[in-house]
């Protein structure tokens, strides 16, 4: 299959500008620890008021979307915590409950979202057309416009690869959106060689309502 190649290809371009190595590849939902996992399901009700407690989130047209933590690398959610520590992801929001779990906390907490395998809630309904287009990027991208398919990166079927490419399949299209309108302004600016900024900044607001419905619509594991 033409994508699996260009997957492939484009993961060892990847590891090779970004220095990443085959053990951040590694980190499996199996080997989660199950006493971190049970302490962090206590400790995460401080941040069930927005992620909820089994992890799915909420879609809020309009306003700022709860991720769907449900499934995503622990390492991965460690990372964005930091991220909103250290500023270099910003959101009124989440920021003041960046700093409320100590490590140890936050490793539980990021183990215990990571063992979850919630349903995606349904995404809102959207145009056939709208979604074909989304499908088309993700699975195939641009290549007039240098648009990279997500999929290269995030996985042949956008559920993630490792610690570095998170899954999008089944996130809330809002949040979608909301991450690359933000790598578009620059208000988010923590990733790896701004592999990111790049991709964000060729999409125009209809790619990214296309791309973010389509995803939304996809199983999640
Ligand atoms: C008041 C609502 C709220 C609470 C409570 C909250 N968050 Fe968040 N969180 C958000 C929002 C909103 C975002 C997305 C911000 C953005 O657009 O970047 C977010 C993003 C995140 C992300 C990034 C997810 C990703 O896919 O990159 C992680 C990880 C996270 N929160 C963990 C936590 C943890 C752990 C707690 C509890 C200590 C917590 N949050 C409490 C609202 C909240
Ligand atoms: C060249 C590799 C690459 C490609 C291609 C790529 N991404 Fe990413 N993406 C990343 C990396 C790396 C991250 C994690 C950044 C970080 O560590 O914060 C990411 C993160 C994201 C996030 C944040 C998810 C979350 O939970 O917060 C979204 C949304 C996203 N990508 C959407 C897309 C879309 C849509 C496409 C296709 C149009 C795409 N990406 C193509 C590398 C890529």
């Amino acid at each position: 299959m033409a994508y699996v190649s260009i997957f492939r290809r484009t993961i060892g371009w990847v590891m090779a500008v970004t220095g990443l190595s085959l053990a951040s590849f590694a980190s499996l939902a199996s080997e989660l620890d199950p006493a971190a996992v049970q302490r962090g399901q206590a400790a995460a009700a401080i941040c069930s008021s927005c992620h909820q407690q089994d992890g799915s989130g909420m879609n809020i047209p309009g306003g700022e979307s709860w991720p769907r933590l449900a499934g995503l690398n622990s390492d991965y959610l460690i990372r964005q915590v930091h991220a909103f520590k250290e500023g270099t992801r910003q959101s009124a929001s989440m920021m003041p409950f960046a700093n409320i779990l100590n490590d140890d906390q936050l490793r539980d907490v990021a183990s215990y979202y990571a063992s979850l395998n919630t349903p995606p809630k349904t995404p809102p309904a959207v145009d056939p057309t709208v979604l074909e287009h989304g499908k088309k990027l993700a699975l195939e991208g641009d290549w007039s416009r240098y648009i990279v398919p997500c999929s290269s990166c995030h996985g042949p079927s956008n559920q993630g690869v490792g610690s570095a490419f998170p899954g999008l399949a089944g996130q809330h299209p809002g949040y979608i959106a909301q991450q690359l309108e933000a790598w578009q302004k620059g208000t988010r600016s923590n990733d790896p060689q701004n592999l990111m900024g790049a991709i964000a900044k060729r999409l125009n607001s209809d790619d990214i309502a296309a791309v973010s419905a389509w995803l939304a619509t996809q199983p999640a594991q």
